[in-house]
């Protein structure tokens, strides 16, 4: 229900009319980050009213925007307050808040990107599951692509979080066509990369496995690698080679969008007793224990108008 609400399902921001209902928000057909992929973006989630690890987003985002040379008129004290104002008005306590870079638009006729003025845009939308939490119950079957290859990172720099999704759905077809429900690709060398919106962890002889490059630096990744020293569980981060795979007890997947997402077939082989492992559960329930933990959480004020 929305109770009056016009934000309940969400709340944008954008230069041009500020904050606005999620279904009103609007972008120009000319903004290159819409036909040109020219945009890096960042995601923080929203638990029981608190950021999850915002400062470590907003460093994220930052460094992928000097990476790509756009320059925002909002500095980073602005981006935190409109992302605070997003979930405020929208009253959500558990959300999916999205911060947006994009090239923008040229001066007329102009099409050098360094002329471009940048444009921001943020919203708050109920949060997501890359794999909802019933379905995280049975586990997710991972498909390895074989007919698709990570674009390779000396072409789109993956720690740059950004849209040239083309190669993950194409691999997620590939899944969904080979009976997954999930995809991993590979790189050009035979090694384990990411999927649509996720980092990869595989667990052999009881120490977790997760690929050093090639990947978004996911901060669900940092947060598991730090839980897993915590806990005491050896943790490599390294090239996996695609076969390192036939020899997983356990697998997982992680994202901000559904945190620890268990794996239980990979590309067809039944891992385990066929149920979430033992390793897989203790992390992720550490990790949603440390959204109630204020060295991670930040909370939002949501009485201030
Ligand atoms: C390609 C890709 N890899 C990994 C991730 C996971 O990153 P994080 O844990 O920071 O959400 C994402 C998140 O959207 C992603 O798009």
């Amino acid at each position: 229900m929305t109770d009056g609400n016009p934000y309940a399902r969400g709340c944008a921001w954008t230069h041009a009319d500020g904050f606005v209902p999620i279904r009103e928000a609007k972008m120009s057909l000319l903004d290159a980050g819409f036909s040109r992929s020219d945009v890096t973006y960042d995601v923080v989630a929203v638990w029981n009213g608190q950021f999850f690890r915002l400062q470590e987003h907003l460093d994220r985002f930052e460094r992928s925007m000097d990476r790509l040379h756009m320059n925002l008129r909002v500095d980073r004290d602005e981006i935190e307050g409109i992302l605070h104002e997003c979930v405020r008005r929208s009253g959500l306590r558990e959300a999916y808040v999205d911060m947006i870079a994009t090239r923008g638009w040229p001066g007329r006729g102009g099409r050098d990107p360094w002329t471009f003025k940048n444009q921001f845009y943020a919203y708050a939308i109920p949060y997501l599951w890359i794999v909802e939490p019933d379905d995280q119950e049975v586990g997710s079957h991972l498909v390895i692509a074989r007919d698709t290859v990570r674009i390779p990172e000396a072409s789109v720099d993956p720690t740059v979080k950004n849209f040239h999704w083309g190669d993950l759905t194409r691999g997620a077809f590939e899944a969904h066509d080979r009976g997954g429900t999930v995809a991993v690709l590979p790189d050009l060398d035979g090694n384990l990369t990411e999927g649509p919106g996720f980092n990869v962890f595989l667990v052999i002889e009881g120490e977790l496995h997760t690929p050093d490059s090639g990947v978004l630096q996911g901060l669900t990744r940092r947060t598991i690698l730090e839980l897993a020293e915590e806990h005491g569980l050896g943790t490599h981060v390294a090239p996996v080679p695609v076969g390192e795979a036939a020899r997983a007890e356990e697998a997982f997947i992680t994202s901000t969008a559904g945190g620890v997402m268990p794996v239980t077939m990979i590309d067809g082989r039944t891992l385990g007793d066929g149920q979430p492992g033992p390793i897989t559960l203790r992390l992720r329930q550490a990790y949603w224990d440390a959204h109630d933990n204020s060295r991670w959480t930040t909370p939002i004020n949501y009485d201030v108008t």
